[in-house]
């Protein structure tokens, strides 16, 4: 597979981030290494010369680095693939072979004294997210002795909580600058981890801990400790954080689908930069994509419950479709995000940040995210849908690869100590002694009850008398005219500008059946893939995946079984600003292709439509293609 795409080298592609090397003038033919180059931020474009030569600029080992513009003259910088660029070495005809980087290792902690300033854009808050130097590490042990805390949910927490968790903040606001545990130093946490403050060990590239399966444990882990150092704070181990339980879609008051009071009425858990138009009574929607659809209640419920059951029951019947795609020592940071990563997780970070604000500060954008209390609510949901998860059965079970629960993080706890935790240890919140407040999840069941009967379908291609769009009449009148936009070739992108639709072929389960022996046909998942998907990081955007559904457009609802998912991208500063985020886009769609009556056809229709905000930024794809999990 290497080997055929290095016979494609030199061949333009205006903005791949594959990364060519071709020949090596005067170098012997051993490793080519890119060791820490200072301000080699990760996503610079290395471009092959058409003469198939890599010219050597200032340093023999160094090829050159050249940025590389798109149709529209913005700047892509795109994102090298550090697996192919570690090890290089040539065949006997002559031939590059470069080898896999990843190291099949898990992620090791940063070292946290070679912390650097993340790049804020123009009209970021200044923020050093890099924390206070440890002294020594000292290894994670479970504490036997903890009461089991029990986590509410925001909008059902009583007057005494309410007195206490607005204090905790209050103590947490008021520690001295250079103690870990101060708030705003928790909040640089969430900043250095995602704002290219450390370097993965050993490697020129930013550890990251969003889109990919570090995202679930990393998270936490950083409540669990954030938790502590408030009960610490308090002197009461039983404090507990609360939940923003914003997937209920309850119409009973008080309403757990919008801010919740508590951060807006107690001043140490109010944050400023919020979406002044985003208060209550105003609900939550879910697949918020930075512009206000202004659905009536009803139609946002649904939404909502549809979002929900898409990204946790129907969308996320495995492993890697829920947490997010393998991320190992060595590898290229962000290789995609799993469902619910993507909405309702990004989508709720985008709502809630203050649209009046350059970059959506403080939730709207991941550097300042952590800086509204609200955040460790958000997450607190977001863990709890974890749990959730793992109880619905079939093969929704956590990721047994030794390189995932080996991989290892640093936090510091309630008695400012750095500890050393491994992803094993976070599976079981039984084991960190807490727990959630049961709430049901009416959304689960959401699929066996009637959709809601929109009219507003209207303008998207066939409707049924019930409202539901007829994928059988859309297979049958389109399906030949439909182009098949393939699955990513060297050379092949699409910008998507409005609606894209494409035909994408169904592979022969046979072929996938083999490769995962221990797996039941049952079991063997469906899995549309939307490849090299590119968006410029610091910016908003999103686009909607529809089934079947070809002339879905901007306006077509989201409460309808066509919608199978979406890509969101929450600002993502210290990439730097024109920096490319590069994503694999994964989304199951078994029970999709049943429900809409079609899982016996050869192909389907693909139809991606950039929302909101995403619909200003170069959402640029490069191929489209179904396989099995
Ligand atoms: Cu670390 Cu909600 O992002």
């Amino acid at each position: 597979m290497f080997l055929g795409k290095m016979r494609k080298f030199g061949l333009g592609n205006p903005t791949s981030g594959v990364s060519f090397l071709s020949s090596f003038q005067g170098t012997s033919l051993g490793n080519v290494c890119h060791r820490h180059r200072k301000h080699q931020r990760k996503s610079k474009v290395l471009r092959a010369k058409s003469s198939q030569k890599t010219s050597l600029k200032d340093d023999k080992n160094q090829p050159e680095f050249e940025q590389q513009r798109t149709e529209s003259g913005r700047d892509i910088h795109s994102s090298i693939d550090r697996r192919q660029l570690l090890i290089s070495s040539f065949t006997a005809a002559g031939l590059p072979l470069i080898s896999n980087q990843s190291l099949a290792a898990p992620i090791q902690p940063p070292d946290l004294t070679q912390c650097q300033k993340a790049a804020l854009p123009p009209g970021a808050k200044s923020v050093n997210c890099c924390l206070p130097e440890p002294t020594k590490v000292i290894d994670f042990q479970f504490d036997s002795s903890l009461p089991m805390r029990v986590r509410k949910a925001a909008h059902l927490v009583d007057a005494a909580y309410i007195k206490k968790y607005n204090q905790a903040y209050e103590l947490l606001r008021n520690l001295p600058d250079n103690d870990p545990r101060k708030f705003s130093q928790q909040a640089s946490v969430h900043c250095a981890f995602c704002d290219s403050a450390f370097l993965q060990p050993n490697t020129n590239d930013f550890l990251e801990i969003h889109n990919s399966w570090l995202f679930f444990p990393w998270h936490r882990w950083y409540l669990y400790f954030h938790e502590r150092i408030l009960a610490k704070m308090l002197n009461d181990d039983t404090f507990a954080l609360p939940f923003w339980n914003w997937d209920n879609q309850s119409v009973a008051s008080p309403l757990p689908n919008v801010l919740p009071a508590v951060f807006i009425e107690n001043p140490s858990l109010l944050d400023k930069l919020r979406d002044p138009l985003h208060q209550p009574p105003t609900l939550v929607d879910l697949s918020y994509s930075g512009q206000d659809e202004g659905l009536d209640p009803t139609s946002q419920r649904a939404a909502n419950n549809n979002l929900m059951y898409q990204q946790v029951v129907s969308g996320a019947k495995t492993p890697s479709l829920f947490f997010g795609q393998a991320y190992r020592a060595g590898d290229a940071n962000a290789p995609g995000p799993g469902t619910v990563e993507n909405a309702p997780h990004g989508t709720v970070h985008v709502w809630t940040g203050d649209s009046s604000q350059p970059n959506y500060e403080d939730m709207g954008a991941l550097y300042s995210a952590a800086s509204d209390p609200i955040f460790f609510a958000h997450h607190a949901n977001v863990d709890r849908l974890w749990t959730v998860w793992k109880s619905l059965g079939g093969r929704r079970k956590d990721i047994t690869d030794p390189d995932w629960l080996n991989a290892e993080f640093v936090f510091y706890d309630e008695n400012a100590s750095l500890v050393k935790v491994k992803v094993g240890d976070a599976l079981s919140i039984d084991k960190l002694s807490y727990t959630y407040q049961n709430v049901g999840n009416p959304w689960i069941a959401v699929n066996s009850s009637p959709l809601s009967k929109s009219s507003s379908v209207a303008g998207t291609k066939p409707v049924s008398s019930n409202g539901v769009a007829s994928p059988a009449t859309a297979e049958a009148t389109l399906l030949e005219e439909i182009e098949e936009f393939g699955e990513e070739v060297e050379g092949k992108f699409k910008k998507l500008e409005g609606s894209f639709r494409s035909k994408v072929k169904r592979p022969v389960k046979d072929l996938f059946r083999k490769l995962k022996s221990q797996i039941t046909d049952e079991e063997l998942e469906e899995v549309l893939v939307i490849q090299g998907v590119e968006v410029p990081s610091d910016k908003i955007s999103k686009f909607d995946v529809f089934i079947n559904l070809p002339d879905a457009d901007d306006k077509t609802p989201l409460n309808i079984p066509e919608f199978a998912g979406s890509f969101v991208n929450v600002p993502h500063l210290g990439m730097g600003p024109g920096m490319n985020r590069k994503a694999t886009l994964r989304i199951g769609i078994g029970d999709k292709l049943e429900q809409l009556g079609i899982k016996d056809l050869s192909d389907v229709i693909v139809t991606l439509v950039p929302k909101g905000k995403g619909k200003d930024v170069p959402i640029v794809i490069k191929g489209i293609k179904i396989e099995y999990d």
